[in-house]
């Protein structure tokens, strides 16, 4: 294997992992909404990409896919406002839903997108993300489906990034604390 970038400070989950728990979820989505009807997914961005585009793959169901961009971070790991850079293309009444999200750290992402998304009258609206982090003041929104709950650390890989590198990395890796905190 090659060498971890200097960044990284380990790997937390590996490509294969990842792989096989993504067909995973895929299954599972494709069985909770069989004979549903299409389901609209809707991948935030940037972190979701990835993840979205290989869960997507795997379905055997009819899906939609979209996207929107919201910012909450600038280069800091910190959280903040949230705010919507990018919409759907279409409405979602009538429609089964489900959020795709990369990370829920704090919550406020999630919770922000799923009240707003709720309020226009989707027939359904679930939420998949692929790593959530342990926090004690997390927003209580519901994660229906999850890949994998990480610690309280700062991860890249996979679609997440950090100040927009290593976001292709195919593994989710911890980056090193003294990258951000200098
Ligand atoms: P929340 O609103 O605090 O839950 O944060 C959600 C957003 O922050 C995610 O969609 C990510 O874009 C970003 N984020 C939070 N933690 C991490 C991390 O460890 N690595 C990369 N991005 C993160
Ligand atoms: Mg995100």
């Amino acid at each position: 294997m090659s060498e971890l970038h200097p960044d990284l400070a380990r790997i937390l989950v590996p490509e294969e992992t990842i792989q096989a728990h993504v067909k995973v979820l895929a299954h599972q989505i494709s069985l909770d909404y069989a004979d549903k009807g299409p389901v609209y997914l809707v991948g935030v961005l940037r972190g979701a990409f990835i993840f979205l585009a290989d869960l997507a793959r795997c379905l055997t169901i009819p899906h939609v896919v979209d996207f929107m961009s919201v910012s909450s971070y600038g280069k800091s790991t910190e959280s903040g406002v949230v705010r919507i850079v990018l919409d759907l293309r279409e409405p979602i009444d009538n429609q089964h839903v489900i959020i795709v999200e990369d990370i829920v750290d704090s919550g406020k992402t999630l919770s922000y997108l799923y009240t707003m998304l709720k309020s226009r009258n989707p027939t359904s609206l679930r939420t998949c993300a692929l790593v959530q982090k342990p926090k004690e003041k997390q927003l209580d929104v519901p994660v229906d489906y999850l890949g994998f709950k990480i610690p309280d650390v700062w991860v890249v890989g996979y679609g997440l990034d950090y100040a927009d590198k290593h976001r292709t990395l195919p593994y989710i890796a911890e980056l090193k604390p003294s990258v951000y905190e200098k």
